[in-house]
């Protein structure tokens, strides 16, 4: 593959860079927002309990978008028929990977037995893994911390991710931080734990035939450029929630495209054939409405125009002029 100038591009698989899985952010709604910015990296679902699928109803889980490939579908249990159950759901359903989460310190989370507490029982976690293949062709990924409480270090993390590995997962995103599940809430696990990199470069070093992804504080394309150079992926959450259009690059600095002019009015255009669909289907505005905040940033009326959209846009009988006007406005200033 060659970029437009004869460039060979910096990475070729979408995994390589990801839009990480963010539970209240990264619904199909901003999913399909992102797809205005980029079309080549792998997005992820918000994590979906496996055990939901059996009672609720599975569209309303489920259901995505076809811009929205490649996509995974990150997944929380530590049951292996339950997960395999639902990575079978989730293949048939169209979905390009399947990713467990071993991350997510919360206690509602840890009370299910499920997300970060699972590292501290890796036969547990490699039986779902082998449940999940032996069932599905698609990769079986796995998000995790570098550690959790006293189960950490160099030769804990290599352990699990020797025993991962050897349960067939196809890739690992490290999020390079340990959680402590006792006295911090997940926000502050995801700030105070200082983040270790070099840990993460060293599994690399040891383990140089293993798909590693870095994650965790990665804030600008440049940080994700750097990382690159020592890891196979980079996988990127706040900074890109916070603010889409600072990465409206992604496809021509990472994978090659063309250079193609994206701002924020262009980003609500292509969204708005997406929100008529919505609200036909009895869909509120809002729901695609609040991802859109965070495209203006840091010029002169953004707050005015936040307000005015936040304002307008949670009205029950806000319909699609509210975007229209929305990016009118942007690109009568040019943005
Ligand atoms: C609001 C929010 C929700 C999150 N939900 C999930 C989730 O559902 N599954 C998961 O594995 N990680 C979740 N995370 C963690 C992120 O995927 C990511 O690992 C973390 O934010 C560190 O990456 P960052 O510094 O690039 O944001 C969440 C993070 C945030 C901020």
């Amino acid at each position: 593959m060659k970029t437009a100038e004869g460039k060979k591009p910096l990475l070729k698989e979408a995994y390589q860079f990801s839009v990480a899985p963010m539970l209240d952010c990264t619904d199909r709604h901003f999913r399909v927002l992102m797809r205005q910015i980029t079309k080549q990296s792998l997005l992820y679902t918000e994590m979906i309990v496996a055990k939901a699928l059996q009672y609720s109803k599975k569209s309303k889980l489920l259901d995505f978008n076809k811009v929205e490939h490649p996509i995974a579908l990150q997944l929380g249990g530590d049951d292996p028929e339950i997960l395999s159950e639902a990575a079978a759901i989730a293949e048939s359903w169209g979905y390009d990977e399947i990713n467990l989460n071993l991350g997510c310190p919360s206690p509602r989370v840890q009370s299910g037995n499920f997300g970060a507490c699972l590292m501290a029982y890796p036969d547990q976690v490699a039986k779902c893994i082998e449940a999940m293949k032996s069932i599905t062709s698609i990769p079986i990924t796995i998000k995790h911390r570098i550690g959790i409480d006293n189960h950490e270090g160099e030769e804990f993390l290599l352990q699990f991710i020797d025993r991962m590995d050897a349960a067939g997962v196809d890739r690992f995103s490290i999020h390079a931080r340990k959680a402590l599940l006792q006295g911090l809430n997940p926000k502050q696990n995801r700030s105070i734990p200082p983040l270790q990199y070099e840990t993460v470069a060293k599994i690399k070093k040891h383990r140089p035939k293993l798909k590693i992804e870095l994650n965790g504080g990665l804030k600008t394309p440049d940080d994700c450029t750097n990382a690159l150079k020592t890891f196979d992926g980079v996988m990127v959450g706040r900074a890109i929630y916070s603010n889409p259009l600072l990465w409206k690059q992604i496809d021509e600095i990472f994978f090659g495209d063309q250079e193609k002019k994206i701002t924020a009015s262009t980003v609500i255009k292509g969204i708005i054939p997406y929100a008529e669909n919505h609200l036909r289907q009895n869909g509120r505005l809002w729901d695609i409405c609040k991802h859109t905040l965070n495209l203006v940033h840091g010029v002169k009326g953004a707050r005015k125009w936040r307000n005015e959209l936040s304002r307008k846009g949670q009205q029950s009988n806000a319909d699609l002029q509210i975007l229209e006007k929305a990016a009118r406005q942007l690109e009568d200033v040019g943005l």
